[in-house]
């Protein structure tokens, strides 16, 4: 558990917040070894995307919840507005981010930045990905999926479930 000086009594929070359209084993290798180093993680999923999702808000708190359902530190949620905000409304003193490879780089430098000018009270920190899961994607595995491919081992069976249903198959 990382503790700073003085934080005996609070304990950290994290927040780990994302699309998670779908969860995929990346996010999962995520949330396990995330919750390791804070007292609370609470996974949350951003409401007024611009992306057009595939699932629903609500169906992917489900798939999150079959999924990481049984982790004790581990709660599940989801925000609108700016992350910061939605941040400190829950007391986390984390924003828990994965980096894949060096493309992602880019994108989360900027946006850890910005949410430092605008929180400067919340730290980001991120994870490498898990070798396995460094090229896994929500967006790679809709598109593989979707023309017929094989992704049995990059989301969670639950989730591979739902996307045959959602396909009729
Ligand atoms: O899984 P994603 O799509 O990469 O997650 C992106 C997310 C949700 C972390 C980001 O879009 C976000 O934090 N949006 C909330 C709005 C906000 O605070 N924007 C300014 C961030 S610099």
């Amino acid at each position: 558990m990382v503790r700073a000086a003085g934080s005996e009594i609070g304990g950290h929070i994290a927040i780990y917040p994302g699309s998670f359209d779908p969860i995929t084993n990346g996010h999962l290798d995520l949330i396990e070894r995330g919750a390791k180093l804070v007292d609370k993680l609470i996974v949350s999923i951003l409401r007024n995307d611009s992306k057009q999702p595939l699932f629903t808000v609500e169906e992917r708190m489900e798939m999150l919840s079959e999924v990481v359902g049984g982790f004790p530190n581990v709660e599940l949620d989801s925000f609108d507005g700016l992350l910061v905000d939605y941040a400190a409304r829950k007391s986390a003193t984390v924003i828990l981010r994965g980096i894949r490879a060096i493309s992602d780089y880019e994108f989360e430098l900027q946006m850890a930045l910005m949410n430092r000018r605008l929180g400067p009270d919340i730290e980001t920190i991120f994870l490498m990905a898990g070798e396995a899961y460094s090229y896994i994607s929500s967006r790679l595995v809709k598109e593989v999926f979707g023309l017929g491919g094989n992704i049995s081992g990059l989301v969670p069976p639950t989730v591979e479930a739902r996307l045959r249903k959602r396909k009729g198959i």
